[in-house]
């Protein structure tokens, strides 16, 4: 499973990519917004850092604005993936610059129909955002396992990018359901690692060994 890091905060990025957590990047308008960075500069910033996807996130609402921001995303660097909504400009777009041999992540996928749509347009990645469907009742997994079926069943390429994911649970069960990946805030990211037991059995591993006096090397 890959693991993106879902933010545009390059100190937050280094540190993780540092660690060897991070096989992309993903932002958003909002992640770009919030970063209080230039949308360029900061993803090229992005794009040097780490060699995997980054994905870049086009504001227009149709086809052709959609196309000439993506022409703009694409030549800050070879590792730019194209985000795209998931409305018909978007799959169109999608289509285009998959041709095109570019990178794309269809985002805001919140129904299996939609991520059959995804597939047929060649997206790279598409993104069902499963906090937000936790959000409003019902269950981001359920849409995740029919992904997967639907996916499996007519050998689609596409890679399904787990993404809203607001718990470490969140990140265990796309893992579980067959998420190809997961794109996952930096707190949420650096909690993975976590367990009490873990903490609690090296402290007592190191009194051991101070009271046996020894030393490795
Ligand atoms: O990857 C999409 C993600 O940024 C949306 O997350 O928490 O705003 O629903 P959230």
């Amino acid at each position: 499973m890959k693991f993106f890091v879902d933010t545009a905060e390059i100190t937050e990025i280094r540190e993780l990519n540092d660690a060897g957590l991070v096989d992309g990047v993903t932002t958003n308008p909002s992640l770009i917004a919030k970063s209080g960075r230039d949308i360029v500069e900061v993803t090229k910033e992005i794009c040097a850092l780490v060699d995997g996807p980054v994905s870049a996130e086009v504001t227009a609402v149709d086809y052709a604005g959609m196309m000439r921001e993506a022409a703009v995303l694409a030549k800050i660097a070879d590792n730019v993936c194209i985000k795209l909504p998931l409305t018909l400009d978007g799959l169109k777009a999608c289509k285009a610059i998959v041709s095109d041999g570019r990178q794309t992540n269809v985002t805001l996928c919140f129904s299996a129909n939609q991520a059959l749509l995804a597939a047929k347009a060649g997206a790279t990645f598409v993104s069902p955002f499963i906090g937000r469907i936790d959000d409003i009742g019902w269950d981001g997994m359920d849409l995740i396992g029919e992904m997967r079926r639907i996916y499996d069943n007519y050998g689609f390429a596409t890679q399904i990018l787990a993404a809203s994911i607001r718990t470490v649970n969140h990140v265990k069960d796309a893992a579980l359901i067959g998420a190809d990946a997961a794109t996952i805030p930096p707190g949420v990211l650096r909690q993975l690692v976590k367990h009490p037991l873990t903490d609690k059995g090296l402290d007592s591993f190191l009194a051991d060994w101070a009271r046996s006096g020894q030393k490795i090397g």
